[in-house]
């Protein structure tokens, strides 16, 4: 294992080469802060393929061997949800700093229990929020953390086209985790929502919910909306968050302008307390301009593997470390309950430790 304090590259094996994996071996591959030692998959050819020829990098089926090299430090897991328990778990115990896909598990259960060894083992367990990391995402949470929109009122996101329907999953654990983790990195203290109420449909009877909205109170009175869809042949990928000052409206499909600031909103000048009095409620606009901030251009996975490697080097907890991942599966656990209970507004574990925390 190298000196973590040395700027000597860190040793990472990627394990899982399907269709996500090689950005991870890529971007690894680029990084300054990383060296690349072997890309494990079930399926030999498959990790072949994505190292290439012409290099010393290991391309192998067995992990045993791997978590038993010195010269891996770290892990990243790209394989699917219901395998990344057993997988980071070995890799903790081995001793290595884990980097885990998003959703963090498939259970709440299983998401605790990782979170709790890396804890327990002094070790980094973080997920790939790979959004969060996009400079788009890094400047809607700088604008609401100084204070541009003031109090938040609403959030609505839209992330509608037509998808793969997956195999294991329906569609809000496969496209509600960016949404969510999302949410989870802007919002003042992080993924808070007082209930969860989510509604679905399979109007195809492909057998799990196709469609979906999920519907989040927020603590002090406002409201976060998700809808994620895979039967939608118009491609939206929109969120919307309104604050008391200002709002503002991420197009991601709008590179010329992906974010837009509205300098606009509504105050409730007077309101009376008595329903008879109503009327004497004075409702004024705010009109003002549209503005576009400027964001820097680079590779969001770029950022995610640095925010890997500076967690590791300085023991620190990443920003999407793995509460922020268990704060993501508490929601849509609850969400499951919900559907369920044909949309019943149902309550979200809150144990995971707030990000005033570990920021
Ligand atoms: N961050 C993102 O934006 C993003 C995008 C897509 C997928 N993902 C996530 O990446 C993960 C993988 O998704 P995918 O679409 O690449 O899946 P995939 O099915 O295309 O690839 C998974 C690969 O893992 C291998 N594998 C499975 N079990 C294994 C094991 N026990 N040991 C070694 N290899 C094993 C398979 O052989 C396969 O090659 C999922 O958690 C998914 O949610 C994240």
């Amino acid at each position: 294992m190298v000196d973590m304090t040395d700027g000597e590259p860190l040793g990472v094996a990627v394990v899982g080469a399907g269709y996500w994996g090689p950005n991870l071996v890529r971007n690894f591959r680029n990084a300054r802060d990383w060296a690349l030692v072997a890309v494990v998959d079930l399926d030999l050819a498959r990790a072949q393929e994505v190292i290439g020829g012409g290099t010393e990098v290991l391309a192998t089926t067995d992990l045993d061997e791997v978590l038993a090299r010195e010269d891996v430090d770290a892990v990243a897991i790209a394989t699917p949800a219901r395998t990344h328990r057993v997988l980071v778990e070995r890799a903790l115990r081995a001793g290595k700093h884990v980097l885990v896909e998003k959703p963090l598990a498939d259970d709440v259960e299983s998401g605790r229990s990782m979170v709790e060894a890396a804890r327990a083992n002094g070790l980094v367990l973080m997920a790939d929020h790979t959004y969060c990391y996009t400079p788009v995402v890094q400047k809607i949470r700088e604008l609401v953390e100084d204070g541009s929109l003031g109090e938040i009122l609403f959030v609505d996101s839209v992330r509608i086209n037509l998808g793969l329907v997956q195999p294991d999953v329906d569609v809000f654990w496969d496209l509600a985790p960016h949404d969510l983790s999302i949410l989870d990195f802007v919002l003042p203290g992080g993924l808070r929502p007082t209930g969860v109420a989510a509604q679905g449909s399979d109007p195809l009877g492909a057998g799990k919910a196709c469609v979906g909205y999920l519907t989040l109170p927020l603590e002090g009175g406002a409201m976060a909306h998700v809808h994620v869809n895979w039967l939608s042949p118009t491609k939206i990928r929109q969120m919307v968050i309104g604050g008391s000052r200002r709002t503002l409206v991420w197009d991601d499909l709008n590179p010329q302008q992906r974010l837009s600031v509205f300098d606009r909103g509504v105050d409730l000048v007077q309101q009376s307390v008595d329903i008879a009095d109503r009327a004497a409620a004075t409702i004024s606009y705010r009109l003002g301009d549209t503005w576009a901030p400027a964001l820097p251009e680079y590779e969001a996975l770029s950022r995610m593997v640095g925010e890997f490697a500076g967690a590791i080097r300085g023991e620190r907890a990443p920003v999407t470390d793995g509460a922020a991942g268990l704060r993501v599966l508490s929601v849509l656990e609850a969400a499951q309950t919900s559907l369920r209970a044909r949309g019943a507004l149902v309550e979200v574990a809150t144990e995971t430790p707030s990000l005033e925390l570990i920021r």
